[in-house]
């Protein structure tokens, strides 16, 4: 099993990182990279709309592990969107980091009349090198078939809310069709799916988790994950997972869980 995917412009991602989302800015954010880089994670999922930039940058460095071989996403705010903005919040991500530069660089969402103008200060930013990678996230198949009317550069991610209860099997067709990597936010559900008795059936098997058992259900779905935990305990668990294998049998009665129920915002019609 391949630990990184390759993106659309030949660089690697770490399949499975750590998302710090609800993270609080602080000991806490510190604390959980810190712990999450010396289990052995290389992916740290941030944005600038977490508030925990600083501290993020903060525990990557307390880890002192070397700058290339830790991958940093964080992405561009709402409120920021347009050229000459996106390319100042750019910069203050960074700032914020304390990083030269990123791994991959995302739009939060899908702002209407402005991601097209994020999008050209974003190839900019992928040309001057400061982010390796570039892509989206919350955006549907309209927002990428309209963003790719003016693109120069592929979104080489589109990270999106997934898990067994939101599966988005018809996005993520589209997305494997545009070499658009598939990368899941709120991955466990937010925690709230984890007493589901098919899961917990599922890893009793295994002697693993409800949480294992989806991390592994998006990684053999070929999903980039990034489970949230400020418990080391579980941040190690959450790791835990590439000794064991499910079944296309499991992996079909986890697709069957599907409701199409959001947990976030829909970007349809999120109050941007
Ligand atoms: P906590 O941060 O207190 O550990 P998601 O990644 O889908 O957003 O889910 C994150 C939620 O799930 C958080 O509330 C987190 O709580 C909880 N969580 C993360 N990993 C585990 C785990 N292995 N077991 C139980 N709960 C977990």
């Amino acid at each position: 099993f391949e630990e990184t995917k390759k993106l659309a412009n030949g660089s690697s991602i770490p399949r499975l990182g750590l998302g710090v989302w609800q993270v609080k800015d602080g000991d806490e954010a510190v604390d959980s990279v810190k712990w999450a880089l010396e289990t052995g994670y290389r992916l740290i999922d941030t944005a600038a709309a977490y508030k925990n930039e600083a501290s993020v940058g903060e525990g990557i460095r307390q880890a002192g592990i070397p700058r290339d071989e830790i991958f940093v996403t964080t992405k561009l705010w709402n409120a920021d969107q347009g050229y000459e903005s996106t390319l100042q919040a750019f910069d203050e991500s960074l700032a914020k980091l304390q990083l030269d530069y990123v791994d991959l660089y995302l739009i939060h969402w899908p702002v209407e009349g402005k991601y097209k103008d994020s999008w050209r200060a974003m190839e900019e930013i992928y040309q001057s090198g400061r982010a390796k990678a570039i892509g989206v996230s919350n955006f549907h198949e309209h927002h990428i078939e309209d963003l790719l009317t003016i693109a120069k550069i592929v979104p080489m991610v589109d990270q999106i809310e997934i898990h067994p209860t939101l599966t988005q099997e018809p996005l993520r067709k589209f997305l494997a069709a545009n070499k658009i990597a598939v990368e899941a936010w709120s991955p466990l559900g937010q925690g709230k799916i984890l007493a589901n008795p098919t899961l917990i059936e599922i890893g009793k098997k295994y002697n693993k988790t409800a949480a294992q058992v989806i991390i592994r259900w998006h990684l053999q779905s070929d999903i980039i994950v990034i489970p949230k935990s400020v418990h080391q305990d579980r941040i190690e668990q959450n790791f835990d997972v590439f000794d064991f294998a499910l079944t296309q049998e499991d992996i079909k009665q986890i697709d069957q869980l599907n409701t199409n129920e959001r947990l976030g915002p829909d970007p349809e019609n999120f109050d941007f």
